[in-house]
């Protein structure tokens, strides 16, 4: 079954919402150029940036106008020139095909991961280990700082999560139905009430910090995230990095059984990790466990309260739903990543200078219609679907089955609650824009009865 194809309008994409997010931040702080009041994280975006003239030379992801009409934008530039140039950020390049986005993540020696997210800075800290590995780390370094987290989050370990996923999701709509359930109110936010808090308290559990910390996670992540214009000023103490540094040091004298003790006793060579690494790994999972996937749950539930009939289909067929999760992430896909260019290069006819950036839109290259039939439909059903909203190459989502696990169970459990309902008010949705793309205010109104049935 095809659905019409989904664009948003302005309305939909706030502006207020339009200049940050939190790995935009990481990678900032990775520039050394930040506000180290904010435990070294905050980044440089200036807070007001001229408007784009033109797509094609004078492209800024970070405009609201991107936000709101990037599958159009990218569809425009296929036709015209694949891969545009902007003189924004000191140099950026944005590929939209799906041939030249894959083939730009595969290829690590032109394209470094010492920059992964494009800012006016360049960082400080060099290839090969970068600031927050593996994620900023390029070969041979990047193999040794994945390999030693990969049995962690391999399918095993990652099933295992099912259960408690599922128990998280369920006390999460009984505290966001409460009101509903007494006949108070019908309109609850899905974004503020449920979809952010899954991956906080999944990672949380993971990291083997208590649960109530994982609502600390958020708060470094809204510091993170704070409106550049009027930057707040963080003290050590409540930082991320001062919470993370107390965590190390505890793990290495009293190792548990969880992810930072495993760090804290991992060698290279024989040498224990540099603290430095283990921190930036530490926040690298907080950071793209937690955006990331709240923002496809809450792209698949906006989708979710549009579409009646998918909503009837997910319920009356529980085998399309892999197929429909597969398809949220290609649709929906959030996460796009960047590149620094690490030496001068010839690149789809283009000549790219070292130290340019490239944004990897993923979210694009799911979107080309050479690589997908009926590319921009959502097709609820679709069963080839060899999308890259996971990435591709070395740096592939170490956290995929996670994220998979997230999103599903997520949804299993909203759509056995509250089988019925809808935007309450498409203007009051808003969207965080930049390369993590997702609602981050989602009223819905529920229309019919609640479910009692649970999966
Ligand atoms: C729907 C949710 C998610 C999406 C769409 C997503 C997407 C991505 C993408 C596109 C990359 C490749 C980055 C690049 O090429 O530079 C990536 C890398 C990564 N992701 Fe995810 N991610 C999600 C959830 C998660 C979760 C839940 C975790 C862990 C808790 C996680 C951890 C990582 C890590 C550690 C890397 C770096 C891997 C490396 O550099 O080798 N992600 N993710």
């Amino acid at each position: 079954m095809a659905a019409p194809t989904e664009t948003l309008d302005d309305t939909q994409a706030s502006p207020s919402d339009a200049s940050t997010n939190a790995t935009e931040a990481l990678e900032a702080s990775a520039n050394g150029n930040t506000v180290t009041g904010q435990g070294g994280y905050g980044h440089n975006h200036s807070a007001t940036r001229e408007p784009v003239s033109d797509w094609i030379s004078d492209f800024d992801h970070i405009d609201p106008h991107y936000a709101a009409h990037a599958p159009e934008i990218w569809d425009q530039l296929r036709q015209e020139c694949p891969v545009a140039y902007s003189n924004r950020y000191g140099g950026t390049w944005l590929p939209v095909r799906h041939a030249e986005v894959c083939a730009i993540a595969k290829d690590t020696d032109t394209f470094s991961s010492q920059g992964v997210v494009v800012n006016d800075g360049r960082p400080e800290i060099p290839a090969p280990v970068g600031f927050a590995p593996p994620i900023t780390s390029d070969p041979p370094f990047h193999r040794i700082a994945r390999e030693f987290l990969l049995p962690a989050f391999a399918p095993k370990p990652i099933e295992a999560k099912r259960e408690s996923t599922r128990q998280t999701c369920r006390e999460l709509l009984d505290e966001l139905l409460v009101d509903v359930e007494a006949g108070r109110s019908n309109i609850v936010d899905a974004a503020l009430g449920y979809t952010q808090h899954i991956p906080v308290r999944v990672i949380a559990d993971m990291l083997g910090v208590p649960r109530s910390d994982g609502e600390q996670f958020r708060v470094f992540i809204h510091q993170i995230m704070e409106d550049p214009a009027t930057g707040i000023e963080v003290d050590y103490e409540d930082s991320i990095d001062h919470y993370l540094d107390k965590l190390i040091e505890q793990r290495a004298q009293e190792p548990r059984n969880d992810l930072i003790s495993h760090m804290t006793q991992a060698t290279i060579d024989g040498q224990p990790l540099e603290h430095e690494h283990v921190q930036g790994t530490c926040a690298l999972l907080i950071i793209a466990g937690v955006d990331t996937t709240w923002s496809s749950i809450g792209a698949s539930l906006w989708h979710m309260a549009q579409h009646p009939e998918h909503r009837q289909r997910w319920i009356s067929d529980p085998e399309v739903r892999p197929f429909a999760v597969e398809e949220f992430l290609r649709f929906y896909a959030p996460v796009t990543m960047a590149r620094l260019v690490a030496k001068d290069s010839e690149f789809a006819g283009q000549s790219m200078q070292a130290n340019d950036w490239v944004l990897l839109p993923f979210p694009a290259a799911n979107r080309d219609p050479e690589a997908f039939e009926d590319a921009g439909e959502f097709i609820i059903d679709r069963r080839r679907n060899r999308h890259v909203a996971f990435g591709l190459g070395i740096h592939r989502c170490l956290g995929s089955n996670l994220a998979r696990l997230e999103l599903t169970v997520a949804l299993e459990e909203w759509m056995a609650r509250v089988p019925d309902f809808e935007l309450a008010d498409p203007d009051s949705v808003t969207w965080s824009t930049g390369q993590i793309r997702g609602p981050r205010k989602l009223p819905l109104r529920i229309v019919g009865p609640l479910a009692d049935s649970r999966v």
